[in-house]
């Protein structure tokens, strides 16, 4: 089967299935919800979906904790309501992509009840380790949500490794018999219609032989002897090979600290390619150090250094997966943009990154321009990583501090329930008791409110997708990166043998002298996109963007 590359043409929008919409009324986002707007996803133009996981699970990292791979959970409306979705949105011409968590699965998995009692097959499915002989845990490696990367379990008289949160133990991939467990799954998705996978950290797979300590790294110390392992390589290409070359499917896979070099060793287009695309975090990391959890200033020139990196590196060798937010973290606004300007920020991120090379992603919420969410009580969080974070870091510090640490870098800032209209609860549920909180600011952002009002982020997100849709010079044409070293100003040129644009976005608060640069004579293009009415050619507003339009 020849695979199509189908992705390079669509929009994404990702749904966080239990903070989208509520349709049936219990207070949980749910199929019948996404049933509901799957015309509304359409309408932004958007035309493929990915699900983050749907799966049974106990929900100790929101479904990332997988309890069993081959259904949909209940809450969420079980199997009927995924494939009424699944047809309603391939009648739609959409896709559908779902997560794939292998690198680890839930404790409460038949697998891991089985292995921890040394039934076979299973007894060799988990990656199982005694104390040293010291006592000690069997290595030195963190894990990244709760403390260390081992768990004693008492019935198996043995450690476990998590790389995640305790109830997260991790697969052991070297075990043949678990990559048979991998395929099958993707068969079985596959064969009931789905497009593809987003592969959850899936360059954790395969460990450094012999779990030796980790002796480089101080922070998150292990990761450099799991991330991109010896076998990674190898993995992948069975998966390839034996299933996925069978179907006309796209992989995403995410990658934490990658680069474009050692991205390309994934994603390098040819017959030895194992990966279409990669989620990176080096273009969210402009205002912080590696992680949202160490906070910095927010950086142009960071970002710029990371946006360009990955288009001119990638281009014509591998295919970008372009995003600027989703369930991992904080909301854009709040972080690269400005609450102040909110209006006005939200469109220009938008065009930041959507007249790029590569698939967009949009994430729910960010089309009305959600913002970060700030609860007067640690306890309100639900996420286990923040709640790891409040309990054990800098404990010292007022109780204040540490929740306004939160505010920033908790992934709830992003989870928070989609603000549909100005009802109680967002519109989200009709119950009265939704499983997680509303930002109060709903009465103010909200779907129903931006349908009605043309200047509306949610109608901006339209115009910009249907223009990049229009331009051929978006999907294959050259990247220039202008401007450089401006501390205030992003501005890069596409073109190809037809046509050029020109994007121009203000990152300052201020207004901002605009000079275009040369060979690139604004009076004789089109102004095809803009946040302001009536530009000044020699003056950009706050926060403006404009995309101009040479035929
Ligand atoms: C990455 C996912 O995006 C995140 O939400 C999850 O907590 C971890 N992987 C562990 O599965």
């Amino acid at each position: 089967m020849e695979r199509t590359k189908w992705y390079k043409d669509k929009v994404f929008y990702q749904i966080w299935p239990r903070s989208f919409k509520d349709g049936d009324g219990d207070g949980m986002g749910d199929l019948h919800g996404v049933y509901e707007k799957l015309d509304y996803i359409q309408s932004l133009g958007c035309d493929g979906i990915w699900f983050s996981p749907l799966y049974p699970s106990p929900g100790a990292d929101c479904g990332y904790d997988i309890a069993d791979y081959m259904d949909i959970a209940p809450e969420f409306g079980g199997m009927e309501a995924f494939k009424k979705v699944l047809d309603g949105a391939h009648q739609r011409g959409m896709k559908i992509i779902m997560d794939l968590v292998v690198n680890h699965t839930s404790d409460e998995h038949e697998w891991f009840q089985k292995s921890r009692q040394r039934i076979d097959p299973y007894t060799d499915y988990y990656i199982w380790r005694p104390a040293k002989k010291n006592g000690k845990l069997p290595n030195n490696w963190d894990s990244l949500f709760e403390g260390k990367a081992w768990t004693y379990d008492e019935v198996r008289g043995e450690y476990y490794m998590h790389l995640f949160a305790i109830k997260q133990p991790d697969l052991n991939m070297d075990n043949p018999l678990v990559r048979e467990e991998v395929k099958k799954i993707l068969k079985f998705w596959l064969d009931l219609g789905v497009d593809g996978f987003r592969e959850d950290v899936i360059t954790f797979i395969s460990k450094t032989e012999g779990l030796p300590d980790d002796h480089i790294m101080p922070a998150s110390k292990g990761l450099n002897l799991y991330n991109h392992g010896p076998h990674i390589h190898e993995y992948l290409t069975e998966f390839r090979k034996d299933v996925l070359d069978h179907y006309d499917c796209v992989t995403l896979a995410e990658a934490p600290m990658v680069n474009p070099k050692t991205a390309l060793t994934y994603i390098q287009e040819g017959p030895d390619q194992e990966i279409d695309m990669m989620i990176q975090f080096q273009t969210q990391c402009a205002d912080s150090f590696l992680s949202d959890y160490y906070p910095m200033k927010f950086s142009l020139k960071k970002l710029k250094k990371a946006f360009t990196n990955w288009q001119k590196k990638l281009d014509g060798r591998g295919w970008n997966m372009l995003y600027m937010e989703n369930h991992d973290h904080p909301r854009i606004i709040s972080r690269y943009g400005s609450e102040k300007f909110w209006k006005e920020s939200g469109k220009m991120l938008a065009v930041s990154y959507l007249f790029q090379k590569g698939t967009p992603f949009v994430y729910q919420g960010q089309e009305i321009g959600m913002l970060n969410w700030r609860p007067e009580s640690p306890d309100m969080y639900e996420d286990v990583q923040t709640k790891w974070e409040y309990a054990n870091h800098a404990t010292r510090k007022s109780d204040k501090k540490r929740l306004q640490r939160l505010w920033r870098c908790s992934r709830d800032s992003a989870r928070t329930l989609v603000q549909w209209d100005d009802s109680p609860n967002a519109g989200f549920t009709t119950s009265d008791t939704p499983w997680f909180y509303v930002n109060q600011n709903y009465k103010d952002i909200n779907v129903a409110q931006q349908e009605e009002d043309p200047d509306s982020i949610l109608n901006f997100y339209r115009k910009a997708i249907a223009l990049r849709r229009k331009l051929s010079c978006v999907r294959d044409g050259n990247y220039i990166e202008h401007f450089k070293g401006s501390k205030k100003l992003y501005c890069y040129s596409r073109q190809n043998g037809f046509q050029r644009i020109l994007v121009v976005c203000s990152f300052s608060d201020k207004p901002v002298r605009f000079k275009e640069p040369r060979d690139f004579p604004v009076d004789t293009a089109r102004l095809e996109l803009c946040n302001y009415e009536n530009p000044n050619p020699k003056k950009l507003q706050p926060y403006e963007t404009r995309v101009y339009l040479w035929r």
